[in-house]
């Protein structure tokens, strides 16, 4: 399997203050050409030079500009990713970045969509409502933000041609964010479609609400914050590649893909922490453990896919393959 890592040389040409905790960064290629296109909704990976990949999405107003601009927040718990980019990356630094990925896509056939943004995660849902003001798609967008300080981007959403449509609630409770939630989804018109980016709490009860008032089929969400582990709940148990008849073990405290890896398959991966979807195989036989956060429900019930750099199996051998 090839690692599928196609990357591009950009430097950084621009950095400001989005936020009290938010840097937002310019990204152009370094040869001068134009980086490629990309819908609403993407992110890409930027490799650090520290070795880490870190997934942020691509917030510009104009997705088919030669450039990219992303917004990344300083994490208290930082793995070093925001933490490098907050205090060492500066103009002319440069990065490699992967080309643009999407899978928190717009609906083609929705009357109505409805975005909500969660403190950062309002960086995709922000390039959705400048993709669908163009366009002239019905749309609303609500931001939520514990505080005025950590509004991002507070300037573009209160001017044409987002202000008609966006509206930041600041500082409310959970409780009252759930309420003014709820009250959007009742208003909502048949056939509207959410999109929701946040911390998990907030996606969780936005995606419950959503599933329940409007059906599963009409919820999408974007996530980039791991699943937590419980240490001691990982027992040991086997998996096989497709056609192969050695049984690789995958002790507790090793991932599969860093089992596979061992054994002498080259598999790719990206964040390695089960939200980006890169290293994403198939299932043949077996039952998986799910602890990624990438699989929709639907995909987690249908037990086909796997993401081997955080899910494990329930049975004693699970049998893999490679996606086509
Ligand atoms: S590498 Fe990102 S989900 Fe596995």
């Amino acid at each position: 399997m090839s690692a599928g890592t196609d990357t591009i040389e950009v430097h950084i040409t621009d950095v400001s203050a989005a936020a009290d905790d938010t840097r937002v960064f310019w990204l152009a290629r370094t040869d001068g050409t134009a980086l490629p296109t990309y819908a609403p909704g993407s992110h890409i990976d930027v490799r650090l030079p520290i070795g880490l990949v870190r997934q942020y999405s691509l917030c510009g107003a104009d997705a088919s500009a030669p450039v990219y601009r992303i917004a990344v927040k300083r994490e208290p718990a930082s793995r070093g990713g925001s933490a490098w980019l907050h205090s060492a990356a500066q103009v002319g630094t440069r990065l490699r970045i992967g080309t643009p990925r999407n899978a928190f896509s717009l609906s083609d056939t929705a009357d109505q969509h409805l975005l909500i943004a969660g403190g950062i995660g309002v960086t995709p849902i922000l390039s959705m409502a400048y993709a669908l003001a163009a366009s002239r798609r019905r749309y609303t967008l609500a931001y939520f933000a514990r505080s005025d300080a950590s509004v991002v981007f507070r300037t573009e959403f209160g001017r044409s041609p987002l202000a008609d449509e966006a509206h930041i609630h600041v500082g409310l409770s959970p409780t009252a964010t759930r309420g003014r939630i709820a009250g959007l989804l009742s208003a909502a018109l048949p056939n509207t479609h959410l999109y929701v980016c946040g911390p998990p709490a907030f996606m969780e009860m936005t995606v419950s609400l959503a599933r329940n008032m409007l059906g599963e089929q009409f919820v999408h969400q974007e996530s980039f914050d791991p699943v937590v582990r419980v240490a001691g709940d990982e027992h040991e148990f086997s998996v096989r590649l497709k056609g192969r008849s050695d049984a690789i073990p995958v002790p507790a405290g090793k991932t599969v893909l860093a089992s596979l890896r061992e054994a002498g398959f080259d598999l790719p991966s990206s964040c390695e922490v089960g939200v980006c979807g890169t290293c994403m195989m198939r299932v043949v036989a077996g039952e998986p453990d799910h602890r990624d956060t990438y699989l929709t429900d639907d995909e987690r019930a249908a037990g086909t896919c796997f993401l081997p750099c955080v899910s494990r199996s329930n049975s004693s051998v699970l049998v893999l393959d490679e996606l086509a």
